[in-house]
């Protein structure tokens, strides 16, 4: 069984606020990401797969078709976004790198028969890194 991981860039602005939390809570909580008028970060975005060796191509993902399902369900629509306004779930949940993770994982997993029609591979984990020092990662079992 394999894990391959193809790793991905995009860029999109945010401003992590819970609204069922003072401002002085979430200033203290959020730092620098409750900045009234936003601002940006360039993600990193690894997404595995997961599968058996296919011994007719010695493969076990491949990767164009999951980069052609990367690109149309999740960079089309996160790249150079505001995150709080332009992705509807961020309507009611702070776009922290979690909930980002999470996003993903869902919109991945919905579409991902569309670009695996088989048994395998499968949706391993999704990976995000805001920026160099924090990384969040996300199981697909662990998606609901
Ligand atoms: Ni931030």
């Amino acid at each position: 069984m394999f894990r391959v991981t193809r790793r991905y860039r995009f860029s999109a602005s945010h401003r992590l606020h819970a609204p069922e939390l003072d401002d002085a809570q979430n200033q203290r909580l959020y730092g620098k990401c409750n900045h009234p008028f936003g601002h940006g970060h360039n993600y990193v975005l690894d997404v595995s797969a997961r599968g058996p060796l296919d011994p007719a191509t010695g493969r076990a993902a491949d990767p164009e078709a999951l980069d052609a399902l990367v690109g149309r369900h999740v960079l089309a629509a996160f790249d150079h976004r505001n995150l709080n306004v332009e992705i509807p779930a961020f309507a009611s949940a702070v776009p922290t790198s979690e909930n980002l993770a999470l996003e993903i994982g869902r919109r991945l997993k919905d579409n991902w028969n569309t670009a695996f029609p088989g048994e395998w591979p499968r949706l391993d984990t999704v990976r995000i890194a805001e920026t160099g020092k924090n990384i969040f990662e996300i199981r697909a079992d662990e998606i609901e």
